[in-house]
């Protein structure tokens, strides 16, 4: 059962998930960590989910053409990812700043 630790806002919110478990997915059923995980679309396209990977990035897959997308090189190289596009099998640190990122790209209809 990977371990969640979400920073954020000054304070650090911990638990453990199910394998294979989408933050988002979660969050909108209102199970940790919601109220705290801010996200939007769940669909890799609003990037208000969008979070520093702390520890345990090496276990996630490489980021996907959504994330290119909307986070950009930058923001990738910086350890940003988006949280609605992974699937945790593993234990997990994370930090979502208070005030979402702008998309690098424009919404798409
Ligand atoms: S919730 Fe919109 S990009 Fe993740």
């Amino acid at each position: 059962m990977p371990k969640v630790v979400l920073h954020r806002d000054g304070q650090v919110y911990q638990d453990e998930v199910k394998d294979n478990t989408n933050l988002v997915v979660r969050a909108g059923i209102k199970q940790f960590p919601y109220p705290n995980l801010r996200y939007g679309c769940g669909m890799g396209k609003c990037a208000k989910c969008a979070c520093r990977i702390l520890k345990g990035g090496e276990h996630l897959p490489a980021p996907n053409w959504k994330e290119k997308k909307q986070l950009g090189a930058v923001r990738l190289e910086q350890g940003y990812r988006l949280i609605c596009q992974l699937w945790l099998n593993h234990d997990i640190e994370l930090a979502q700043d208070l005030q979402p990122l702008e998309p690098a790209a424009p919404a798409s209809a």
